[in-house]
């Protein structure tokens, strides 16, 4: 007759189905009793986790193997592991690295202003960009989560892929990008509010896999509304760069979002000025045509440097490979985007 100690020596073999190990391991063979005027075996089983598919089909397992063994009905109960016991047997949770980690070494640089289409976007961009071509561990991160163009502008056509359970972004010019525009389909609309927006914030913080950066540029969406304010209280160190367009009652509005960010306590590293002039390519003559003098109007208000003046121009376009907001390296804006990282490097590294 099938003797108790002949079951436990087979169930010892069997491994648990989330755990990976043998159930001797364990420790989880709870209970194996035998009567044997009527062949019957009732055993316990202790598991990580009951009530799942691995489950039954464990069941299955041993109830087969011990009728091989000589019984005629099996008693099969399963039970939790107890905490402690488990314990010892899962690895303790990696803390996961993220930019928001203690640890962290990354600086973060918000592009803001204070009122929309002055171009943001676009010096956020070209501004990951020079700092990448400077030999800089760049991300950006496209927080108008609105009004996203930043993949758009970049010419990105692919969309991130997931490892382990994390977000990847998109490498583009050496530039780590992560877009709401990745996670919309077909240009939908988002129509997210409120305590939503913050948590999407959130994760594009903790779920995307940036790796070791040493800096992450922020696009925000224009004014001083819900994200900003957001940004500010996640990133309680973040740098700012004011961009305003050279009209004095440009610089005006802009001088909000400069407020917003010293009441917050974000340091302001400069101010950009987009759209500064119009520079005739026949005579090389300037013509302010946006006005004169806001950038620097803005620099002396928030009691801080003025960047950097950008001229009206759009990039060389290059068939093969569409960025269109993106000037190159060579290109006379590409360099004034080189000399203002610089001066951020510069400002951050000393
Ligand atoms: N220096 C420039 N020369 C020519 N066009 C420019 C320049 N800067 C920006 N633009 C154009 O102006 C428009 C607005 O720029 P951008 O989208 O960068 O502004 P934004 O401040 O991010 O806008 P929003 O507030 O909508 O986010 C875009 O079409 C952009 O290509
Ligand atoms: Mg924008």
């Amino acid at each position: 007759m099938i003797t108790r100690e002949q079951i436990v020596e087979a169930l010892e073999q069997l491994t648990d189905p989330l755990l990976h190990k043998t159930l001797k391991e364990t420790n989880a063979i709870k209970e194996v009793s035998v009567k044997p005027e009527k062949a019957h075996v009732s055993i316990k089983i202790a598991l990580a986790k009951t009530g799942t598919g691995e489950q039954m089909q464990l069941q299955g397992t041993i109830v087969k193997l011990v009728k091989e063994l000589g019984a005629a009905t099996v008693g099969l109960r399963f039970t939790e592991l107890e905490p402690e016991e488990l314990a010892k047997h899962v690895a303790p949770q990696k803390e996961v690295q993220t930019l928001l980690s203690p640890g962290s070494k990354t600086v973060f640089l918000a592009v803001a202003s204070g009122k929309g289409g002055v171009g943001k976007s676009t010096v956020s961009v070209n501004l990951a960009v020079a700092l990448a071509r400077l030999g800089k561990k760049v991300g950006i991160l496209d927080a108008d989560i609105y009004g996203f163009s930043v993949p758009d502008m970049m010419g990105i056509t692919t969309r991130p892929v997931v490892r382990n359970e994390r977000i990847v972004p998109v490498d583009r010019f050496g530039v780590k990008v992560i877009s709401m525009g990745f996670f919309v389909e077909d240009n939908a609309p988002v129509i997210w509010r409120g305590p939503m927006l913050g948590k999407m914030l959130n994760q594009f913080f903790s779920e995307v896999e940036w790796g070791e950066l040493d800096y992450l540029v922020l696009d925000l969406p224009p004014g001083t509304g819900d994200v900003a304010l957001d940004i500010h209280g996640l990133l309680p160190s973040c740098k700012e760069i004011i961009v305003t367009t050279p009209h004095p009652t440009a610089a005006f509005v802009a001088a909000r979002a400069g407020a917003m960010a010293i009441r917050t306590e974000h340091e302001i590293l400069g101010v950009v000025e987009n759209m500064s002039y119009f520079e005739s390519k026949v005579t090389g003559e300037k013509e302010y045509v946006f006005g004169h003098g806001g950038g620097q109007k803005l620099a002396d208000d928030l009691q801080t440097k003025l960047l950097g003046q950008i001229p009206l121009q759009q990039p060389k376009w290059d068939d093969r490979d569409f960025a269109p907001s993106v000037y190159d390296a060579e290109h006379r804006v590409g360099q004034i985007y080189n000399e203002i990282a610089g001066k951020v490097i510069q400002a951050i590294e000393g």
